[in-house]
């Protein structure tokens, strides 16, 4: 199983919840790179791609995700595993928290037939309207609020890496 994590920042935020992903995931996690820097065909090296963008703009992708994305036209990605995380500003940003999940997910979803992996509860947070819901009561992936909850960053991603683990069907593997 090799995972990849490639995450797009302008603050630094969503880089350091990669390397804590990563850090949880150990050697599992084969690759990680900034989207800035990375070229579409790199995206087929791994079976498992985890993706992070947070929200910016209110409501929109982050800028390097926003030129990343066109250039994936033509990728295929069926049979890769997906997880996404986002970071975000429930307070701030109570009606867009985690818009960027959803935008990215239609995007990439149409890419072949990749399977999404690591949705994960809204329960415990609180804002108004996102589009990055699952359904009713689910995120697309792992949500992070650096603003207002970075005390609960910990605890969310040892949940969330050990999800991601079982869906893998790794439980047990070496970190
Ligand atoms: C101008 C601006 C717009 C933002 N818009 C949103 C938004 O629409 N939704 C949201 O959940 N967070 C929003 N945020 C919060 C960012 O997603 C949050 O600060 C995030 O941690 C930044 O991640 P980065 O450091 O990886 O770029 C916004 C922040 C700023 C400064």
């Amino acid at each position: 199983m090799s995972i990849a994590i490639f995450y797009g920042t302008t603050t630094g935020n969503t880089e350091e919840a990669a390397e804590l992903i990563s850090e949880e995931l150990g050697d599992l996690v084969s690759h990680m790179a900034d989207i800035a820097k990375t070229e579409p065909q790199d995206l087929l090296n791994y079976q498992v791609l985890m993706f992070g963008c947070p929200t910016w703009n209110v409501g929109e992708l982050q800028y390097d995700w926003e030129d990343f994305l066109p250039r994936l036209e033509g990728l295929d990605l069926t049979g890769k595993k997906i997880a996404l995380f986002g970071l975000g500003d429930a307070y701030g940003y109570s009606e867009n928290f985690l818009d960027a999940l959803g935008l990215l997910w239609e995007e990439i979803k149409n890419l072949g037939a990749p399977e999404l992996i690591g949705i994960w509860p809204t329960e415990g947070y609180t804002y108004d309207e996102s589009l990055g819901q699952y359904d009713a009561n689910h995120f697309l992936g792992l949500g992070l609020d650096e603003e207002n909850e970075s005390d609960l960053h910990d605890e969310r991603i040892k949940a969330w890496t050990a999800q991601i683990r079982t869906e893998l069907g790794l439980d047990g593997a070496a970190a």
